[in-house]
Order: structure tokens, then sequence, then C-alpha cells
């Protein structure tokens, strides 16, 4: 018997007039496998979490997050049973998401951004939620900026801020959209490093990315998306070495004309492998 992934996605699909966002999308990631989602802009990377989390509903198909549907269930026979606004609040927190845009409150301290939702969504105590944000704050290295309001702290402090928003929840699984992007070179590395000491301490991580270094490094799996579709899901080094699907094979080679170090193979470890 197989252990239940942190995360199925079943045969998602979505549309948007003659656009096809999703198409067939399977994909389980098991508990602690930190998976990068890497794929040409408009591709359908954002829709997909979207969908993941039912923000923005696939028309067909199922998400699971530990073993439970979310959104829309299989309760038999192909009977389909669409769950309501509660039960979707009810089980949309077991999965963490840090969005490109952030969303912190601009009128709440940063200490309330991240107790708040601890008592609204999951109905903590406060001196619980502000136990787990005060840990958090430590271990994210902002706990001098609790009392500031987002207008008050650099966008690398922000990402943290919604980082340990999305971590107080405890959920099972975290989708990153682009976290990196809108920050300035300086403090890429900083975020990445962060994300780095999260893999390596065991969390189940969905992760679009631009950050070849950390698809390639960090990751233990790649999917690429094309067109609303996975053409592509292995290990890092397999799908971008590979040559095999033409698509994947223009994407890498574009990016390794920006980003020297990032090389579609090494022969010599293919060669001894
Ligand atoms: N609400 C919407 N209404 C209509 N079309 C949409 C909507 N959201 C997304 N799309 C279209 O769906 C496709 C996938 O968009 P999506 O934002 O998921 O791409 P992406 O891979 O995240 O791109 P990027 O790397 O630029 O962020 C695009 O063609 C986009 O224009
Ligand atoms: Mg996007």
């Amino acid at each position: 018997m197989s252990a239940i992934p942190a995360l199925r996605a079943s045969n998602l699909h979505r549309r948007f007039g003659d656009i096809t966002a999703l198409s067939d999308i399977y994909f389980d990631i098991p508990k602690g496998q930190v998976v990068s989602l890497v794929g040409p802009s408009g591709c359908g990377k954002s829709t997909l979490l979207r969908a993941l989390l039912w923000l923005d509903p696939p028309d067909e198909g199922f998400v699971e997050v530990g073993g439970r549907f979310l959104g829309r269930e299989l309760v038999g026979q192909g009977v389909v049973r669409h769950q309501s606004a509660a039960q979707v609040d009810r089980i949309r927190p077991k999965i963490g998401m840090v969005y490109q845009q952030l969303n912190l409150w601009p009128h709440m301290t940063v200490a309330e951004n991240v107790v708040r939702p601890q008592m609204v969504v999951a109905g903590k105590p406060k001196t619980q939620a502000l136990e787990t944000a005060n840990r958090l704050f430590d271990r994210l290295k902002i706990s001098e900026l609790a009392e500031r309001r987002p207008a008050e702290i650099s966008g690398g402090q922000k990402q943290r801020v919604a980082i340990a928003r999305a971590l107080a929840m405890e959920p099972d699984i975290m989708l990153f959209d682009e976290p990196t992007s809108a920050l300035d070179p300086e403090l890429v590395g900083d975020v990445l490093q962060l994300l780095r000491d999260f893999a390596e301490n065991g969390m189940t991580m969905l992760v679009v990315t631009h950050e070849l270094a950390f698809a390639r490094d960090v990751a233990s799996r790649l999917l690429f998306m094309d067109k609303g579709r996975i053409i592509a899901d292995g290990s890092p080094r397999d799908v971008i070495s590979s040559r095999a699907n033409k698509r994947v094979s223009d994407f890498f080679d574009t990016v390794s004309a920006f980003h020297p170090s990032f090389r579609k193979s090494d022969p010599q470890k293919e060669i001894s492998t």
C-alpha cells in the first residue's frame, strides 16, 4: 500500500474562452518532496496553483490534500459532489500559499498579519497564535519588525512576513509563486537560502520559479509545463538534460544563454552514472 501523498492533482482542466490554461494535469507530491514548476510565461503555472487552492476552481478534475478532497469530491462510482464554501474553507488551510504580490494587510502590523489568520481561520486562541508567530519571527529573523506595518519594511522583509503567515497555519504543503521575482537581486539569494533550509527540514513544497539554480540544486523533482500541460516530470537533471522534448530543450537553451552556469548536461557525469 502506498503512502497518502501530501497533494494529488487528477485530471485538472481549465479553459478561459478559447485559451486552454490547464489540460490533463495529473501528479502526486509525496510528503517531504520539493518540486519546482517551470515553464514559459503564460503556460499556466499560476492558474495551476490557484486551481490547487480551489481559488479558481478547475472546470474538471480533483485536488486532494493529505488524502482529503478539496472543492470537488468523488463520492462513488463516478458520482461527483461539490463541497460547501465552509468545507472548502476548512480544508484549504492545509495548503500554504505565498503569492507573488504577497497580499499582506497594509493596515495591520506584521504581528497582526501573522496572528489574525490563525485566530480567524484556524480558531486558535490569541496566546497560542502569538506564540507561533514569535517562534516563526525568530526562525525567519524578523522579530524586530513585529510592530511595523507592511509599508515600513523592505520587499525582502515582506516576503518573510508572507512566508511566516503561511507557515503559521501549519500547512501540509507550501506553494510559492515565483517567490524571488519581485525582489532586488541582492535579496534573491536570501530567499533561496530560506527555501533551501525549509527543504533540508523536510517541508513539502511546490515552487514556481525562474531561478534555475533552485530548480536544479534544491528541488528533487521538476515539472515542466507548456500550454497548460505538464510535458516533463522527473529529476531536475534528467528533465534539463533531456533532448527528448524540443519545447523543454528550447526553453533551457534560451535560459542557459542568460545563465551561463546553467548547463543542460554535464557529459562527464553522464558517462559515470
Ligand atoms: N482570469 C483569466 N481570464 C482569462 N485568461 C486568463 C485568466 N487567467 C489566466 N489566463 C490565461 O491563461 C494562461 C495561463 O496564465 P497563467 O497566469 O497561469 O500563466 P503563468 O505560467 O503563470 O505565466 P507567468 O510566468 O507569466 O506568470 C494565459 O494565457 C493567461 O492569459
Ligand atoms: Mg504566473
